[in-house]
This record gives structure tokens, C-alpha cells and sequence, in this order.
């Protein structure tokens, strides 16, 4: 006898957009499409490197890789053997045992991060997750409760990491966060205390000292605030943040979900670029590239704080996507990704910047390697934000052939985010698509 059936027979999927479309209107839930991105919208088939198909054969270059998720390039052939072989060796091991490609993963992991720390790796799997375990830890370790984030910061949608996430399209009527703080995000193009940084790092002061007992926790922050608008920290606000949260007792955690994994071009983790020591840092998306990962990465003594309590998590530490991060570090230093965001990056910039000097509506250009934004206004000197020409933009650019994002807390920010393999000669075509837009405005 058999445990299973000898020849079965191939799930049918249909690839008729019309089918999936309204297939999805019928039985997926309102709640999960409050995020789509197209008025007609895009229904992905298959990637391959910065590309992308959809149902209808029609190929993108993608600008968005599926949120920053993909990382290193869609089907990228050594993730995928790498996962393949573990697929068939064993799909998941549970926490409650010790799986020899999950270790191996937190020491690789580990190393990638400042020495003479002793890093440590909870592994987890999505962003959200990484960001609660990240502020219990802050919280368990310093026994106090106010966590300092920033308006228009983005740190998920479910859970303490709702409350932290500072734009209010995301938080549902319900209770939120006690404890969580916002104070204002050091925005040179938009910020409420302009361009130098001593009103925001003021802002943190005066919250401390009118908010909290005069003890936080801890503190959350992007390097550059992506969702929110691609805003970059300006140079020196994250020293002074971090010494600010310090004297206060907290602890500094860093958000590279957006901005690790070498996608800023200069370095391997956002933070890098401020020359500071975060205490605790969560990863995410490109982690995985496009396998369900996500980890907390932490001093050794914070997390020993939270030891004393039972921890337990279904999917943390899967071997498949253990495997899938392994090898997405060596595809990053083997495929030199960091080189070519700095490079492409650059490229890229140049190609906005003429395009700003071309159309007025362009207000600003910002951002750091692979990791862009193109803020659009209706009129530069009171900088109204374009948002419906943003949306134009974002569905002209589809008919295009290019896949772009549209984010920010006001709606007119371009977001160009691509794979880490994207070309010059990508950038190109995006430059004539986006001239293209403009122009026919
Ligand atoms: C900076 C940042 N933090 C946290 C999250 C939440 O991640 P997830 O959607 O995997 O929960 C996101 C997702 O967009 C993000 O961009």
C-alpha cells in the first residue's frame, strides 16, 4: 500500500485576468484590499531578475519588487536550489528542536553586524512580527513602557507595530498603544522645523520631559522612513536621537526592513551611513526574497532579559526560508548588489534630477542607492502635494511597461525601489517612460 496517490493530477489554475479578478473580489476579504495598487489591477505570472510578467504576457520592468521583497532578483538561481533542496529534504522544523540551516543562518547573520557586540538572531516572519518582539524585548529589558517613534515612520499594521507606525490610514478605531510617543520626523523638503536637525532632536527632549516619566524604552526609527514618503534621516539625527533615548534609559532600535540587505548603495544596513550602534535592529522583505522571513538581531544581554518567559512561534526559524537567507547572503556579496545599488543608484538620480529641471512638478528628489523617491507638487513654492497626478503617473508608467510605487503619507511620492539587479539600461527605459508621463500631462 501506498501513503499516496501515484499519479496526481495537476491543480488547475485559471490565468484568465477576468476570472482572477473577480475571483478575488468574491471570496478575498475587503480587509486585505485596501492596498492595490492599480485601478485595473496587476496580476503578477512570473520574475525573472528585475523583471516581471503578468497574466497576459506582458513583461515590467519592476521598480517596486513586490514591496522591497525581492532583493537579490526574482528567481534567483541559488536561493531557489538552495530552497528546493531543503524543500526536499525536510519543510520545517519547529522551534521546540535545533535545525542545523537555521543556526548556521543566525551565525551568518550575526556577522554581518558592528563587531565587539555579541550579537544574537530570533528569527521570525514578517515585519510586524519582528517589530513586536523588538519593542517587548525593549520593554522587558528596561522595565519602562514609552516607545519614541516617528510620524509618518511605517512599521506595519497589526499589533504594537500598528501604534508605531505614524501615518493614520493604518490604524483601525480601536484602542491603540498606550505607550507609544510620536514625535516629528526630520523631513528637510517638508519637515515642520525645515532643515536643520536641533527642532526635531528638541522634539525628542520635550517628549521625554513632557510625556514620560522621564524613563522610555526605547526608541524606533528607519534610516530612511520608506513607505512614509523615502525620507533619509538627515546626518547626525541618529546620534543624537540615540543619545537622547540612552540618557533617558531606552534602548535604540533600528528598522532596516527597507533599507538592509545593501540596498542604500554605501553600506550593508542603513544605520551604517550615521556611523551608530543600534541596540536592537529588525530585518525583514529582502531577507527573504520573497520567502517569509523576517528577524530580530539584538545584544545578547537584552534578549537574555526576556529569556525568563516562554517565547514559542509556529513558523520562526523554517528551514526553507533559513535557506533561502543563506543564500541570499552570498548572492549579495557574490553578485556585488551593493556595488551596482551605489552605482545604478547614482544613475538613476542623475536621470530624476534632469527630469526635475525639465517639470515643475517634481518638488524633490531623495533618497540613497536602490531606495528612491520623487516627490510631486502642484506648485513648488507651497508645495501642494500632486496627488492625483501622482496616481496618473503610477497607471501611465503601467501601460509602459514600468512598475512604479506610490506612497507617502500625502499620496505624491514616487517610489522606486527595484531589485538589486536592475541595470543602467533599465534606468534608461524608466527615465524615457517617466519623461513620457510628464510630458503628457
Ligand atoms: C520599514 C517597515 N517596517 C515594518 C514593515 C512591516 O512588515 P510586514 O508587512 O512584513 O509586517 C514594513 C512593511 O512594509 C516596512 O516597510
Amino acid at each position: 500500500m501506498t501513503r499516496y496517490a501515484e499519479n496526481y493530477k495537476a491543480i488547475e489554475t485559471s490565468t484568465i485576468y477576468d476570472e482572477i479578478i473577480q475571483k478575488g473580489k468574491t471570496y478575498t476579504s475587503p480587509s486585505v484590499k485596501t492596498f492595490e495598487a492599480y485601478s485595473k489591477p496587476l496580476s503578477p505570472v512570473k520574475g525573472d531578475g528585475q523583471y516581471l510578467w503578468d497574466v497576459d504576457g506582458k513583461k515590467y520592468i519592476d521598480l517596486m519588487a513586490q514591496n522591497l521583497c525581492i532583493s537579490v532578483g526574482y528567481c534567483h538561481p541559488l536561493v531557489n536550489s538552495e530552497v528546493k533542496k531543503q524543500m526536499d529534504m525536510l519543510t520545517h522544523s519547529t522551534a521546540m528542536y535545533v535545525h542545523s540551516v537555521a543556526v548556521h543562518y543566525a551565525e551568518e547573520l550575526a556577522a554581518r553586524f558592528p563587531e565587539g557586540h555579541d550579537w544574537v538572531v530570533h528569527l521570525v516572519n514578517s515585519g510586524a512580527e519582528a517589530v513586536d518582539v523588538a519593542v517587548m524585548m525593549a520593554r522587558v529589558y528596561t522595565g519602562n513602557n514609552p516607545m519614541i517613534a516617528l510620524r509618518t515612520g511605517y512599521h506595519g499594521v497589526q499589533g504594537p507595530a500598528m501604534s508605531l507606525t505614524g501615518i493614520n490610514t493604518f490604524h483601525q478605531n480601536i484602542p491603540l498603544d498606550p505607550g507609544v510617543l510620536h514625535v516629528a520626523n526630520p523631513h528637510p523638503y517638508r519637515g515642520i522645523f525645515g532643515d536643520a536637525i536641533d527642532g526635531y532632536l528638541g522634539e525628542i527632549d520635550r517628549t521625554i520631559e513632557s510625556s514620560t516619566s522621564g524613563e522610555v524604552a526605547g526608541f524606533i526609527v528607519e534610516p530612511i522612513q520608506g513607505f512614509g514618503g523615502v525620507i533619509p534621516m538627515p546626518e547626525g539625527y541618529l546620534p543624537g536621537a540615540f543619545e537622547r533615548i540612552r540618557a533617558a534609559g531606552g534602548l535604540c532600535i533600528v528598522d532596516e526592513i527597507q533599507t538592509g540587505f545593501s540596498r542604500t548603495g554605501d553600506h550593508f544596513w542603513g544605520f551604517q551611513a550615521d556611523d551608530v550602534v543600534p541596540d536592537i535592529i529588525v530585518l525583514g522583505k529582502g531577507i527573504g526574497n520573497g520567502f517569509p522571513l523576517s528577524a530580530v538581531v539584538v545584544k545578547r544581554e537584552v534578549a537574555e532579559a526576556t529569556a525568563g518567559k516562554k517565547w514559542f512561534n509556529t513558523y520562526g526559524s523554517n528551514p526553507m526560508s533559513c535557506a533561502a537567507g543563506r543564500a541570499i547572503l552570498r548572492a549579495i556579496d557574490e553578485d556585488g548588489t551593493m556595488q551596482n545599488a551605489r552605482e545604478t543608484g547614482a544613475y538613476l538620480k542623475g536621470k530624476l534630477e534632469a527630469l526635475k529641471d525639465k517639470f515643475d512638478v517634481i518638488g524633490d528628489v531623495r533618497g540613497r542607492g536602490l531606495m528612491m523617491g520623487v516627490e510631486l507638487v502642484t506648485d513648488r513654492t507651497s508645495k501642494k502635494p500632486a496627488e492625483a497626478e501622482t496616481a496618473r503617473v503610477v497607471e501611465t508608467a503601467k501601460d509602459l511597461g514600468v512598475v512604479i510605487g506610490k506612497g507617502g503619507a500625502l499620496g505624491n511620492i514616487l517610489r522606486i525601489n527595484p531589485p538589486l539587479c536592475i541595470q543602467k539600461e533599465d534606468m534608461d527605459v524608466v527615465a524615457e517612460v517617466l519623461d513620457s508621463c510628464f510630458r503628457n500631462f
